[in-house]
């Protein structure tokens, strides 16, 4: 098993290994002390892997309650926070007790937001099933709900006290939800991994390593910038796109989709502005296609506009678009709305799907 140390204001170890899920309750027990858990997963998951993981949070001596989601990006709401708040409230958990998440990123992330919210600030401990969240959304302490007005508008930074990878959870994860990680994997390549952009196009790779190598990427911007005000905002690649999207379509489309329309159209964007080789736009392309990713939407890119004009990460009439020259270097513009205006209305009609 490889274990990453990550250093922001909390400590704590991401555990990386094939079968590393049958010592969960001995690892968590290790990382938090806890002798009481709610495990927090959804309806699709907690059938497939809910009853093992309690049964190793209760052979390491932990008392464990279950709460199961609905499933999909519809859980990250206010009711649904409240309900799992209230559920550990008439339990009586206390500061020193754990929130488990086992689930993909909609999990962690209301599953995160909860514990950071209740009596200030409980254990937490994340457990990510899709490969989405094994390369993003469990590592760097991002939690949310999204509200009517917008994607992820109200939520806290919140480390974890640990996470635990197993890639084997993905054997069961449908071959859709496999291409929504690949999306944020690509992105790690975009953005610091040449080497890893090869692998991927090669076809010459170990998941696991992948793994690794993107929480690694991640691991360096948290550290430097836990908040996300400087070099972490490279991070969000393809995300102002894909925010946009994603709340525009009432979230039916996927957020690892939207990413893959949002990076597609930031090198589109860098090519028309001279900024980037068009030939980068190409081998971006036909990366996320190969990984069964969309690269363009049908939505106007005046409606998405509209929609970006709410997203949390504008400053005044400033919004940061992450902008790449090549491939493994990108940058961030400080976009006035002119210019945010024409960054969504790049358009490929070849690519057009
Ligand atoms: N906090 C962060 O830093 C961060 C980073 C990236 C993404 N996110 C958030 O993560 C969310 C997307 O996460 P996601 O793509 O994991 O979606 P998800 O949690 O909705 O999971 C996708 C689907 O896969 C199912 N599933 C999960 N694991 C499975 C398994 N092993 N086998 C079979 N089915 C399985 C789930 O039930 C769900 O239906 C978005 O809300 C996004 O905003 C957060
Ligand atoms: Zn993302």
């Amino acid at each position: 098993m490889t274990e990453i140390k990550i250093s922001t204001d909390k400590e704590y170890t991401v555990t990386i290994g094939n079968g590393a899920a049958s010592f969960a309750g001995k690892i968590i027990s290790a990382a938090t002390g806890s002798k009481m858990a709610l495990l927090l997963s959804d309806t699709t998951v907690a059938p497939l892997y809910g009853r093992a993981v309690a049964q190793s949070l209760r052979s390491a001596g932990i008392k464990v309650y279950t709460f199961t989601l609905p499933s999909g990006e519809q859980i990250k709401n206010k009711a649904m926070l409240f309900d799992v708040i209230d559920f550990m409230f008439n339990r009586d958990f206390c500061r020193d007790d754990l929130l488990v998440t086992l689930g993909g990123g909609t999990v962690s992330d209301l599953g995160g937001l909860a514990a950071s919210l209740y009596m200030r600030g409980i254990k937490l401990f994340h457990v990510p099933t899709t490969l989405l969240a094994m390369v993003d959304a469990s590592v760097g302490g991002k939690t949310a709900i999204d509200l009517p007005y917008g994607k992820n508008m109200v939520g806290t930074f919140y480390q974890p006290d640990g996470v635990l990878i197993d890639p084997q959870f993905l054997v069961s994860l449908p071959q859709k939800q496999v291409s929504c990680g690949y999306a944020e994997v690509i992105k790690c390549a975009c953005l610091d991994s040449k080497k890893m952009f090869l692998s991927l196009q090669s076809g010459d790779y170990d998941i696991a390593d992948v793994i690794e190598e993107c929480i690694k990427i991640k691991q360096d911007y948290i550290e430097k910038d836990e908040k996300d005000v400087g070099s972490r905002r490279l991070l969000n690649l393809g995300h102002t796109y894909a925010h946009a999207l994603e709340s525009y379509s009432g979230y039916r489309v996927s957020h690892g989709f939207a990413v893959a329309i949002g990076i597609a159209n930031a090198y589109r964007y860098a090519t028309q502005l001279g900024k980037c080789e068009s030939k980068y736009y190409t081998r971006v392309c036909m990366l996320l296609k190969k990984f069964q990713l969309p690269v363009c939407s049908r939505i106007s890119g005046e409606a998405l506009y509209l929609e970006a004009l709410h997203d949390k990460k504008r400053r005044g009439n400033t919004t940061a678009l992450v902008l790449p020259s090549k491939i493994g270097k990108c940058s961030i513009c400080n976009a006035d709305d002119k210019m945010l205006r024409e960054f969504f209305m790049t358009e490929d009609k070849d690519e057009r799907v």
